[in-house]
Parts: C-alpha cells; sequence; structure tokens
C-alpha cells in the first residue's frame, strides 16, 4: 500500500511485469490486465461485472435492471444520440473561434504556467455552450469546476469508510453542497430564455428535467479535466518532439477547417496511449466469476489500467517511446487500446472529445512552437492522470 501510493503508475506496471497480468493486489482488490480478459470484463458490464459507485464512490446496485441504472442506461443512450455528426459538426466552428481566442491571449506571453486550467476553462465552456446553445450558461463552468475540486479529496483517499461515517465527513458534505449548488445553477439554465443544443435533443428523447440534470452532472464533471488532460499531454509530447509537431503544423496547414490530417490523429491516438486521463477504470464482480481462464471471488474490486495496459501490451513495441506514425498500420487487439473504455459503460463523450482534440490541438499547433520549461518526473494521479509542476513555453509561429 505504501508503495502504491508512493508511484501508483510504476507499482502497478512493476506489479504486472513480476506476476503477470492478473495480480490480486491486496485482499479481493485485482489487477486485470490480459487484453483478453479485460474486454471480457469489460463487455460483461452491467451484468456480471457492476459499477458499483457514483460520483462522490458512494455505493450503487449498478446490475442491469435496478431502476437507477435502466435510468442512467437510458440518459446514456440520449446523450449520445444528441451527440451527432450534425450536432457536433456545428459545435465545431464555435470551438475553433475559442481557441483563436485562447491563441490571442497566449500570443502575449513567453509561457504558460498550469496550462491544463486554462484548457479545463475551454473545455468546460464548450461543454456548457454544446449543451445549452443559446441559453446564458456562464455559471455552469465554475459551478462544475467547484464540485469537482469537492470531489478530489474524496475520490484521491485511499482509505474507505462504511457508508454511515463517510456521510458525516467535512470534505462528503462539501462535495453534497457543491452539487446542489451546480444542480441549482443547471435547473435555473434549462428553466431560463434560450433553445437548442443536447437538452433539446435530451428533451425530445423524453428524459425529463431531473434525468437530464443528472446527465449534465456526470457529463459535465467528465468534460472538464479530462480532455483537458488529455490536451495538455499532446502539447508535452509536442514540445519534446519537435519534427512531430512540425509536421503536425504542415499538414493542418494544408488541408481545409473541418479535416483532421493523419499526423494529427496519430498524435492524439499515441498520448492518449502513453498519457491516457482515465489511468483507471474500476468494477466489482457480481458474484464469483471467471474471466479468460482467472477465477475471481465474488465481490472481487477489479482494477483495469488503460495507462499499464498501453505500455505493455503485445502490439505496441518499444512501448515508452512517443512514435506516432505507428498508428498508420497499426492494429491493437480487443482490449489492448482503451482511453475511453469499451462496453456498455465506455465513454459517452468520445465523439465531443475527438472533436475537442482535434479543433484544439490543430489551431495550437499551428499558431505555436511549445517547449516544456518545467515539469516534476512524476504525473499527479489522485484523480484524472496530469502533468505536475508543468510550465509551457511558447513561441509564436
Ligand atoms: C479525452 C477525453 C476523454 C477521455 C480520454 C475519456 C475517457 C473515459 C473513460 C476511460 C471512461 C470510463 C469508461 C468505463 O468505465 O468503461 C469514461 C467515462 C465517461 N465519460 Fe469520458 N472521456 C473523455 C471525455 C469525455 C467527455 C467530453 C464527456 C462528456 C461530454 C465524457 C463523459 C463520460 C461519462 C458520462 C462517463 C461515464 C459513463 C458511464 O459510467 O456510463 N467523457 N470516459
Amino acid at each position: 500500500m505504501e508503495q502504491y501510493e508512493k508511484d501508483r503508475l510504476g507499482h502497478l506496471l512493476a506489479s504486472v511485469e513480476r506476476h503477470g497480468p492478473v495480480v490480486e493486489l491486496t485482499g479481493g482488490t485485482v489487477l486485470v490486465n490480459d487484453p483478453a480478459a479485460v474486454h471480457d470484463v469489460l463487455r460483461r458490464t452491467n451484468t456480471d461485472f457492476l459499477v458499483t459507485g457514483n460520483i462522490r464512490r458512494d455505493e450503487v446496485s449498478g446490475v442491469r435492471g435496478d431502476p437507477a441504472t435502466e435510468a442512467w442506461m437510458r440518459g446514456r443512450r440520449a446523450t449520445q444520440k444528441g451527440m451527432s455528426p450534425p450536432a457536433l459538426e456545428a459545435h465545431r466552428a464555435w470551438l475553433a473561434e475559442e481557441t483563436g481566442r485562447l491563441c490571442d491571449r497566449w500570443r502575449t506571453r513567453s509561457s504558460v504556467t498550469d496550462p491544463v486550467a486554462e484548457l479545463e476553462q475551454l473545455s468546460a465552456r464548450s461543454f456548457a455552450r454544446f449543451c445549452f446553445g443559446t441559453r446564458d450558461a456562464g455559471a455552469a463552468a465554475p459551478r462544475t469546476g467547484d464540485l469537482l475540486n469537492a470531489l478530489t479529496p474524496l475520490i484521491s483517499s485511499p482509505f474507505h469508510f462504511p457508508p454511515a461515517v463517510r456521510r458525516l465527513l467535512p470534505r462528503y458534505r462539501r462535495s453534497v453542497s457543491a452539487q446542489k449548488k451546480l444542480e441549482e445553477e443547471l435547473r435555473r439554465v434549462l428553466d431560463g430564455p434560450g433553445e437548442g443544443g443536447l437538452v433539446a435533443s435530451l428533451a425530445a428523447s423524453g428524459l425529463d428535467g431531473e434525468a437530464t440534470v443528472r446527465m449534465l452532472v456526470s457529463n459535465g464533471l467528465a468534460s472538464y479535466r479530462v480532455p483537458a488532460a488529455a490536451m495538455t499531454w499532446a502539447l508535452v509530447a509536442l514540445a519534446r518532439e519537435p519534427d512531430v509537431a512540425e509536421e503536425c503544423a504542415a499538414a493542418v496547414d494544408q488541408v481545409s477547417g473541418d479535416t483532421t490530417p493523419d499526423i494529427l490523429r496519430w498524435t492524439i491516438a499515441e498520448s492518449l496511449r502513453l498519457w491516457p486521463p482515465n489511468w483507471l477504470i474500476l468494477r466489482t464482480a457480481d458474484g464469483e466469476q471467471t474471466c479468460g481462464g482467472w477465477s475471481l471471488p465474488a465481490g472481487a474490486a477489479v482494477m483495469i489500467s488503460p495507462y499499464v495496459m498501453h505500455r505493455t501490451a503485445p502490439v505496441f513495441s518499444d512501448p515508452s517511446a512517443f512514435r506516432p506514425h505507428r498508428w498508420a498500420s497499426l492494429q491493437p487487439a480487443a482490449g489492448e487500446y482503451l482511453p475511453y473504455g469499451i462496453g456498455s459503460r465506455w465513454c459517452v463523450g468520445k465523439a465531443l472529445a475527438d472533436l475537442e482534440l482535434a479543433t484544439v490541438l490543430s489551431t495550437l499547433v499551428a499558431r505555436f512552437r511549445f517547449t516544456v520549461e518545467r515539469m516534476a518526473p512524476l504525473p499527479d494521479v489522485r484523480t484524472t492522470l496530469l502533468p505536475a509542476g508543468l510550465t509551457l513555453g511558447l513561441r509564436p509561429r
């Protein structure tokens, strides 16, 4: 436990290297890193392997047939329907303009300390705009940030208190209060003047107001820090590999606005491989289960780490090297590449995330050359995988 707390990623990698693809880390907690077994666990989510935590890691049933799970799955389907190609295409222009404004601010500086924080603002406003169309949702993004910050100490804590004790913790109560404030704000925006956006599509799918608020809270949290982390890791990679950055900038110059050049797509895929922001996916075995020839005890906490998988799966040669061109011909097998997860609970927002990464990064790489001025040797893994102590140097092109 002590070693895990000192360097979580290093410890998980070393465990797999030392003990093989399925490792019992502590009594009842199993790290699964065999690609076929990972694929199997994630495909059997909601039946044999459950998502048993909500955003606060309160226990929930997660089993198909349970009303809360069914309501969540309905909300997921409606959200994914609302992220249709035309809706995303319409959002692209807003994102490009907003990123242009960020570039104008960055042009007056020679470095950016904590770029994640700046990109979080962009990502959160992008989500608010995508959801609420012409309504004024200006306060939703900061309220989401407040909730995320209130949740961080709960989610990152290695200690598991019984639910009755947890509910008494001041940090738990702070997170409940922050969630209430965000929900009130979302209801206010929903009832306010304006039209369009994802919420119109959720209403057309038959989702009621409260189910919509629940989807917006979860999606708002998921779209706040995680895409910003992904963008920042890609900028770090481009700063360290100036030849790839030049190739991306030249390619962006040559294509029209709505096309993502191959080299940029490969750069994004490669940086999500090396630094998947959601570095840990958790499931609970519902009863005794077998997967890929291993048997797991009832109630086992199953840990799947995209970070560990992406650095150990056979398909990735020289796995710790950043080599975007490998994606020109790479065909990962099932379970080998999973930055967005797999199966019935995989990322709801992938389509919006793909659009954001491609649009923001193509604008930034065309406007600046980046360098890494400062970065701590170990990333911050308390919740999302983040570069720690990062300052990026900037030079306008
Ligand atoms: C680069 C950006 C992103 C990455 C790498 C990412 C990755 C992931 C991963 C790995 C999961 C867990 C999947 C699982 O448990 O099987 C997840 C879940 C989720 N993501 Fe994303 N995500 C990103 C952006 C977004 C955005 C922009 C949204 C919303 C607009 C979003 C909404 C969600 C939601 C709601 C879940 C929970 C799904 C469920 O439990 O049913 N994500 N994401």
